[in-house]
């Protein structure tokens, strides 16, 4: 399923996603194998070797949180495996790892995306903000004590996606109507079901303002 949000799937060419770096790597890997297989191709596999980027791994800083991290990770490595398995911040799940859930939902320079769709490389000079950041001078953030007031929660393993969902959404649009809410939290699924209290809370909040 594609994200409906559109946040983690570039368009154009400012970017690229797992899914580019897949394609390409596989690209890469039949191009040299069938450049290797006929004589007289060395240049193009000359120029195919040129075109794939070291897998060795490489120092990588990323601001999290509002703090520079660096990191030794290989440029395959997602954003969400490096939150969770080298910055220890696990509140962004690894549920579907493939773009369908929302569960790693964080925000990347104030924008919804899934952790699991970018490449952590991708995320250097950008602002990445995780569940972790969730508090107000030691309190819960207002969207969180939201999704509490409304019980917006049960087993909890999507709620920390919702929340960076919800916040991203709200603070964009406030004043957005019940049907807006519901397509703008859409790229997040609760298998538990508890989209009545997560619609509840988000209206509460547009209807404040956003926050
Ligand atoms: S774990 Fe990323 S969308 Fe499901
Ligand atoms: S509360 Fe269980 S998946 Fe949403």
């Amino acid at each position: 399923m594609r994200d409906p949000r559109d946040e983690s799937v570039p368009k154009n060419g400012s970017g690229f996603n797992r899914r580019d770096f897949l394609r390409g790597s596989g690209a890469a890997v039949a191009a040299t194998a069938l450049a290797t297989s006929e004589q007289g191709a060395s240049a193009q596999d000359s120029a195919t070797k040129k075109s794939v980027k070291s897998a060795a791994p490489q120092d990588v800083t990323l601001n999290v949180n509002g703090k520079d991290h660096t990191v030794k990770i290989e440029p395959r490595v997602t954003l969400l495996d490096t939150l969770r398995d080298d910055l220890n911040l696990t509140g962004c799940k690894d549920v579907c790892d493939t773009t369908n859930c929302g569960a790693c939902t964080v925000l990347i320079d104030g924008k919804p995306t899934y952790a699991c769709a970018r490449l952590a490389v991708e995320c250097v000079g950008k602002k990445v903000t995780t569940i972790e950041s969730m508090t107000v001078d030691g309190k819960p953030d207002p969207v969180v004590s939201c999704f509490i007031k409304h019980d917006a929660s049960q087993c909890g393993f999507c709620t920390p996606g919702f929340v960076m969902a919800t916040k991203a959404f709200c603070e964009k649009n406030p004043g957005a109507t019940l049907d807006q809410v519901r397509k703008g939290l859409g790229g997040n699924i609760c298998r538990c079901g508890t989209y009545v209290g997560i619609t509840a809370c988000a209206m509460e909040l547009v209807q404040k303002g956003g926050k």
